[in-house]
């Protein structure tokens, strides 16, 4: 097989920390591949008034598949403040480079999937019956929407003339909104195509018969959100019914959905929602299981390029610690996730078996796994560190 060239974005912050980590387990477990590295994040901002420069994205554009750790991002007048001085009043303005990202390569369909490991001390527990403590295992899967819904960027506050004249031919805005002053309405469109929601219903369904989940859940508010969700909703039956029979199609409203997950999470396994409930799903889920600490991801896009990616920020506050303590799991389980999109199932295999026992063990964790508070101090409180943890996992391999 040809060897695949990766993109490295380490990024910011501790995104640099654990992408150095995730190399090391990759190294280890004996995948050979060639690296190339791609700068993103705020030091390109500050120096050249752009965090995603155009070579990066011709990098990714050529090689397709980028590893990628996390990026800071600051409010407008920062980031203002922090440009080089060459480059000050020249026109530049901040925008982040994810969403950069995301929208450049179209990458609209995300996948978060949350399992937890036996051992970690993190895991969501419950009583039984006979008020025992009880830990479901948890293995969901989120397939959210990347690039519509609510997060469009359509959005007025105090709406041009024709957009409101627009509005006003709907019934409902006439009778409610219609007496308003416009000056004092924000709108934001949810939009859902169907071309996009078609194909994230099918990554997951597809995601779902591959890995033998026996269902999906689409979780939506299609009752009241009668459009959107209801257009998600109709196209998981068409899409159920005519290719996939042999799963079974769920159908949750988030609001029901945020309360069933923590009475019985096990009952859910592959879960596919638009944009921002599947934000929202997608972190109540990844907190059942350790939190940002576990968190991984992956996002795709129709002509195959796939970015991955731990949840997490930068942390800047634990940044620039001489030691550091930061969770390097999330980074390494979405580098396993990108060897199993190249079809390395086998070392993937090997370095989540190798964190498995070592979370199992449990004589290695990291500051989050013993509920300590971040600081440098952790360290003589019995936390690992990042490169404890991450030698920890190449001992297991
Ligand atoms: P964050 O995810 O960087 O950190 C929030 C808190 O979560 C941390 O203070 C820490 O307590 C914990 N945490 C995060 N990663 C951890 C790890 N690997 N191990 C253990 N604990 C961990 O989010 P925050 O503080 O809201 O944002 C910091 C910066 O990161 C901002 O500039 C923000 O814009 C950016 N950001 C970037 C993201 C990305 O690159 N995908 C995502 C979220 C935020
Ligand atoms: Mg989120």
């Amino acid at each position: 097989m040809e060897r695949q060239t990766i993109v490295i974005l380490p990024g910011d912050g501790i995104g640099e920390i654990v992408m150095k980590q995730a190399l090391r387990v990759l190294d280890a477990a004996g995948f050979e591949t060639d690296y190339i590295y791609g700068d993103i994040g705020w030091k390109y901002w500050c120096r050249e008034g752009n965090p995603l420069p155009e070579r990066t994205l011709d990098l990714i554009k050529k090689h397709k598949i980028a590893l990628f750790g996390a990026i800071t991002s600051k409010p407008n007048e920062e980031a203002k403040a922090e440009l080089d001085p060459s480059l000050k009043d020249k026109g530049f303005v901040y925008s982040s480079p994810i969403v950069g990202l995301r929208q450049h390569f179209n990458l609209d369909i995300c996948v978060r999937p949350c399992r937890s490991y036996k051992g970690n001390p993190l895991n969501f527990i419950r009583r039984g019956r006979n008020n025992e403590i009880e830990e479901p295992f948890i293995d969901a899967v989120i397939f959210r929407q990347n690039t519509e819904c609510l997060y469009s960027g359509v959005e007025w506050t105090n709406p041009p003339q024709n957009v409101w004249q627009a509005f006003m031919t709907h019934k409902k805005f006439a009778e409610n909104y219609g007496n308003v002053p416009p000056e004092e309405v924000s709108i934001s469109a949810r939009i859902f195509t169907r071309k996009a929601t078609t194909r994230i219903l099918m990554a997951a369904f597809e995601y779902a018969r591959e890995k033998n989940y026996p269902s999906v859940t689409v979780c939506e508010k299609p009752n009241v959100i009668r459009e959107t969700s209801g257009l998600m909703w109709r196209l998981a039956k068409e899409i159920q019914k005519t290719l996939f029979p042999e799963i079974k199609l769920i159908n949750t409203n988030i609001d029901a959905q945020m309360m069933w997950l923590t009475k019985n999470p096990e009952d859910y396994g592959v879960i596919v929602a638009g944009n921002m409930f599947g934000d929202i799903v997608s972190d109540a889920f990844a907190g059942l299981i350790g939190g940002l600490g576990f968190a991984c991801s992956a996002q795709f896009s129709e002509d195959g390029t796939a970015v991955f990616e731990p949840t997490h920020g930068s942390a800047p506050k634990y940044a620039d610690y001489e030691i550091s303590i930061v969770n390097p799991v999330a980074m390494i389980e979405s580098a396993c996730m990108m060897l199993e999109y190249i079809g390395k199932e086998d070392i993937s295999g090997r370095i989540r078996k190798a964190i498995a026992d070592v979370i199992l063990e449990g004589k290695v964790r990291t500051y989050d796994m013993l509920r300590l508070k971040g600081s440098p101090d952790v360290i003589s409180q019995g936390a690992a560190s990042t490169e404890q943890m991450t030698d920890a996992i190449i001992s297991k391999l």
